[in-house]
Formats: C-alpha cells, structure tokens, sequence
C-alpha cells in the first residue's frame, strides 16, 4: 500500500511516498532554513509564504513516475498555522481530485515512526524520547495507537535550547547542527565539561528544565572579554544531553520497554547518539536502543506516511482541519 505523506508544519516543505510504511520509495525535503538564518530564526509569515512557494513542486518531484497512492498523510499539527493550512488545503485538494482518503497526522507521534523505516520493525513495547524544537516528551508507546506520556520539558525544549544558546554564542540558525559541528573542533581534546547546571537531574520524574542553561549560556558569554565558541558549544552539547540521557535512561528501568526509540530533529545528534549507547551498555539495560539516520530526524514526510500506514484511520476531507496546538497524547 503506497502512502503519499504531506509535512509543512515549520520552515520545511516535504512530501515522499512510502510502501507499506517502511519502504521510502521517494522522499524530498525543500528547506527554507537558509532563509532564516538571515533573521536567527523562523518568522511565521515568510515561513508560510515559502511553503505555498515550494508545495506544488515538491509534490510533483515526490510523485515522479509513481501510481496507485492509495491514501493521502498529513500533518495536521502541531506547528504554525499558515504553514500547516498550505499542507492541509493541498492535501484536501488531491484528496478530493483522486477520491483517495486522508489521514491526519500528529507530528510529533510522527517523529517516532523514522524508526520503522530501517533497520526492521522495532519491538513493542517502546518508550520514545521525542526531542524537536519546540517540544521534548517522553512517551511510553504499548501498540500502535497506544501511547502514555511519561514526562517532558517544563519550559524550553531540547531544540530550543540548542538554537538560543548558539545565538548567544553568535552561531547560525538552526543553532542544534551548529553548535554540534563547533563542539567536534573539541573532541581530541580531555576537557572535563561540567560548566553548566544539569537541572532536575537527579529528581525522581521525568521531566526537563532547559530554561536556564540558555541564562547560564549568557551570563557567561557576558563574563569574558573573548568566547571560546567551540568549548562553550561543547559545554551546552553535553549538558543538555547529559540530563536527556540520565532521565530516558531512569524511565527505560522503571518501564522496562523493549525498544527505546529515539525521535526528532535533536535526535540527529552525534554526541546524543554516542552518549545514549554507551550508557546503555555500561548499565547493561536489555533495551534495544534505535535511532533513525540523521536526515529522517529532522522534518521530513517519510515518517508522516509511515504513521499512516500503522494508523490508519481515514477522514473525509470535508471534515479535516489543522491543530497547530496538537500535543503528543
Ligand atoms: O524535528 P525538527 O526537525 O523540527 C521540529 O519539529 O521542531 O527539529 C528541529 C530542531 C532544531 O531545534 C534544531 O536545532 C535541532 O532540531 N537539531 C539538532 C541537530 N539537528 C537538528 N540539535 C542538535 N544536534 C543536531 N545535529
Ligand atoms: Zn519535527
């Protein structure tokens, strides 16, 4: 069954069709990130402007030669709204064209099904740590269509953390790639990282405060006459993926899932990847750790029509409409 799915829930334009929600047939992904880093960071307006831009063109790319889409994917929310209406009108439109069903898509659950798409179907039950840029949950998944949220950010998310403290240390949007690409300069290198707070780190929860490393991040670049870029970039990296790591890990011996699936565009991490394996080994945790490639990380509309394929619940488009404050459960 061929799935088209439809993502234009940020600055990201994305359309792919994939088979039986594993087998990406065709995937493309126009970015209008370029665009926003001339101004730090997304303004809504130009973000929505740039997806009715780029939306008919990715589709037509996307659809190539393919035939038989049995049903249309899209995300619904949550996101910016002008940019999520271009996706879900586009989407009305073809549905209404080529009487095919739609399903709407949560974006967030989404993120977690870039883990079916290789590397073979993960085991239920799974706890997944979803970590984008605008939000950080932790979410125990029993089946398909079965999830409980465990904990998550009480303030800024994961992502968050990583675009504003790179613009407080004059790195380019988005800040997450930046500051990991600044760290590695860091990496031969012993250097103890321990400048800044891992908040909430040894509470008996599963939630986040991100909020005041960005603080720490700026009363210490207001402190120094010179910043080092690269080991302040390395500072924040690992105290962000410090408390991540400790409180998933907390979560997976409490819940004893058999999969732990990591999500979303922070996911793409290097140091996030590394730190997760060897703390799983060196705790010997019968967990199978999963991550997706970096590039079904971030946004992209594999994973949307994934989501579809093992959710299947049509709608007809008369009734569809966007949910820019959708959360994950
Ligand atoms: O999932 P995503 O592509 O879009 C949202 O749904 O928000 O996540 C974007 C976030 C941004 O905050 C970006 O800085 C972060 O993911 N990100 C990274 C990396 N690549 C993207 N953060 C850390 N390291 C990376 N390599
Ligand atoms: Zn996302």
């Amino acid at each position: 069954m061929k799935i088209l799915g439809i993502e234009t829930s940020c600055d990201e334009t994305a359309a792919a069709v994939v088979e039986n929600g594993t087998k990406i047939l065709s995937s493309v992904v126009a970015s209008s990130a370029e665009m926003h880093a001339k101004t730090g960071g997304v303004i809504p307006e130009a973000a929505a402007r740039q997806q009715v831009r780029s939306i008919l063109p990715v589709i037509t790319e996307t659809l190539g030669n393919q035939k038989d889409i049995a049903a249309i994917a899209v995300t619904v929310g949550p996101g910016l709204i002008g940019s999520l209406l271009v996706g879900v009108e586009t989407a009305k439109t073809l549905s209404f064209l080529w009487q095919k069903p739609i399903v709407p898509v949560n974006h967030l659950v989404a993120h977690i099904y870039a883990n079916w798409l290789t590397n073979g179907p993960p085991a239920l039950p799974a706890l997944a740590l979803v970590v984008s840029g605008g939000h950080t949950d932790l979410v125990l998944m029993e089946k398909h269509g079965q999830l409980s949220w465990i904990g998550g950010t009480r303030d800024d998310a994961a992502g968050e953390a990583f675009d504003k403290s790179a613009r407080l240390l004059g790195l380019p949007y988005p800040g997450g790639p930046s500051i990991a690409a600044e760290a590695e300069k860091l990496k031969a290198t012993n250097i103890k990282l321990d400048l800044f707070p891992r908040p909430m780190i040894g509470e008996s929860n599963f939630d986040w405060s991100f909020s005041g490393l960005k603080t720490a991040v700026m009363r210490e670049v207001a402190s120094k006459k010179k910043v080092d870029k690269a080991r302040l970039a390395a500072e924040v990296q690992e105290a962000i993926v410090d408390v991540l790591v400790e409180k998933t890990l907390s979560a997976v011996k409490k819940f004893k899932p058999k999969s732990l699936l990591l999500a979303g565009g922070v996911s793409a991490n290097a140091r996030l990847r590394e730190k997760f394996k060897e703390a799983v080994a060196a705790r010997s945790l019968p967990v199978e750790l999963k991550f997706p490639p970096a590039k079904l990380c971030t946004d992209n509309a594999a994973y949307i029509a994934s989501f579809a394929f093992f959710n299947l619940f049509p709608v007809s488009w008369k009734n569809l409409s966007v949910n820019p404050e959708a959360t994950i459960v």
